[in-house]
């Protein structure tokens, strides 16, 4: 991963796309909480905006502040990260075509990319980190590949610039899912990828109150194809969420240097701890793919004292800082709840076999410079958990 200059992307992250609004003045890009435009004439909008689901000035705003953040040459928003996924999808596949992906993907990506194969789209899941599994997942053919670096939750990184070279030369765009490291810490496009997705509702957010998702593209063809998914297909985000990540992006800076700074402390803690066995995060010196990573999230796995123990105080954390940012998730519980509980194809088992049911993933949203949790004991953390603004143990029994 690169890092951005930082001054540069302050201003991007403050400034792109938000023009005062013009009948007022009003410094902020309001929440155009309308359906409609009035028209000058018949096929005549005043400002070029017709219907709502088709454009929305806040949309329009957070659309082009997306785009400069990544690079991109536009982007377009959607009402979750699946959605803008499958916006992708459905912009870019036709029955018969083959997509390479990743196979350490977030869990809802992979249930989605299995739906589609009733509609008669492939898809080949193969290690993404090794360039040869990609080069030969290509053999057959693809449209896509489709990479998510980090990955979650297993933090695994994928070199983009080689897989965008790979994926160019067998005539296949490259989407890389950019969720977890955000563009503060990694710009693909910058890499040569063609599109790149997020789920907004993470680090772009980051305030555990918007569900969102963006594409941003690297063409005007890609653009003007995205545009078509939202008009025709319609799973477009309201103004007032669009209004909320334009705020959020604002500060996306200021927060990810502040999850950085938390988790590689962390991860030095984690690493030193006695009855933890193994941490994930790239920023350690250790991490096999150390080199690729400059900062990352942490993962960790660790022997302790079993799931059903774990759980048991992770509920007792979710009911002491419910409502706030998330702190511990437990992703086998979670982000990839749906694969123990749902049959499915012995393939499918076999990708998600690196996350074991007692892995513990730490997540740090929002938090400040003293978070360094005391013990990896529950209850310990949630009595710290009062102190900052993390919270929020998404843990269900079973
Ligand atoms: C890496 C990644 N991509 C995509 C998604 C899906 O995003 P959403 O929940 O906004 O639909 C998630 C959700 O956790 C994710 O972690």
């Amino acid at each position: 991963m690169q890092t951005l200059p930082e001054d540069g992307f302050g201003t991007l992250a403050i400034h792109a796309g938000q023009e005062p609004e013009p009948v007022s003045g009003a410094i902020m890009t309001p929440i155009y909480q309308t359906s409609t435009y009035v028209q000058d004439g018949v096929a005549r909008p005043r400002t070029g905006h017709e219907y709502a689901r088709v454009t929305n000035p806040t949309r329009t705003a957070l659309e082009a502040n997306l785009a400069a953040l990544e690079g991109g040459v536009a982007s377009r928003a959607f009402g979750s990260g699946l959605a803008a996924m499958e916006a992708i999808l459905k912009a870019t596949l036709s029955s018969g075509d083959r997509v390479v992906c990743g196979d350490n993907l977030y869990g809802g990506s992979e249930r989605l990319f299995r739906f589609w194969e009733r509609y008669g789209v492939e898809f080949e899941f193969v290690d993404s980190a090794d360039p040869e599994a990609v080069r030969t997942g290509l053999q057959a053919g693809a449209r896509l590949v489709f990479i998510e670096t980090p990955t979650n939750p297993l933090m695994r990184l994928t070199d983009i610039e080689t897989c965008a070279t790979i994926a160019h030369e067998a005539g296949a765009l490259l989407v890389v899912d950019n969720t977890f490291a955000t563009p503060w810490l990694q710009r693909p496009i910058d890499l040569g990828a063609d599109l790149v997705v997020h789920s907004s509702t993470k680090y772009l957010g980051g305030h555990s109150d918007v569900i969102g998702g963006v594409v941003v593209v690297n063409s005007e063809p890609l653009a003007e194809a995205l545009g078509w998914q939202q008009m025709a297909t319609g799973a477009v985000p309201g103004p007032m969420d669009c209004f909320l990540l334009l705020r959020s992006t604002k500060t996306l800076h200021v927060r990810m240097r502040a999850h950085c700074d938390n988790a590689a402390r962390i991860a030095v803690w984690l690493d030193e701890h006695p009855e933890v066995e193994r941490v994930l995060y790239p920023g350690l010196p250790a991490h096999p793919q150390h080199d690729l990573a400059a900062h990352a999230n942490v993962i960790l796995e660790a022997v302790a004292t079993g799931i059903c123990e774990l759980a048991d105080e992770l509920q007792h954390l979710q009911a002491r800082v419910r409502g706030r940012l998330s702190l511990v998730t437990a992703p086998i519980l979670i982000a990839h709840g749906a694969h123990d509980r749902t049959a499915r194809p012995a393939d499918a088992r076999k990708i998600y076999a690196g996350v074991s049911s007692s892995i513990r993933e730490l997540m740090f949203f929002e938090s400040s410079a003293h978070v360094v949790p005391v013990d990896v004991d529950g209850r310990r953390l949630a009595e710290a958990a009062g102190d900052f603004l993390l919270g929020h143990a998404q843990v269900r029994s079973g």
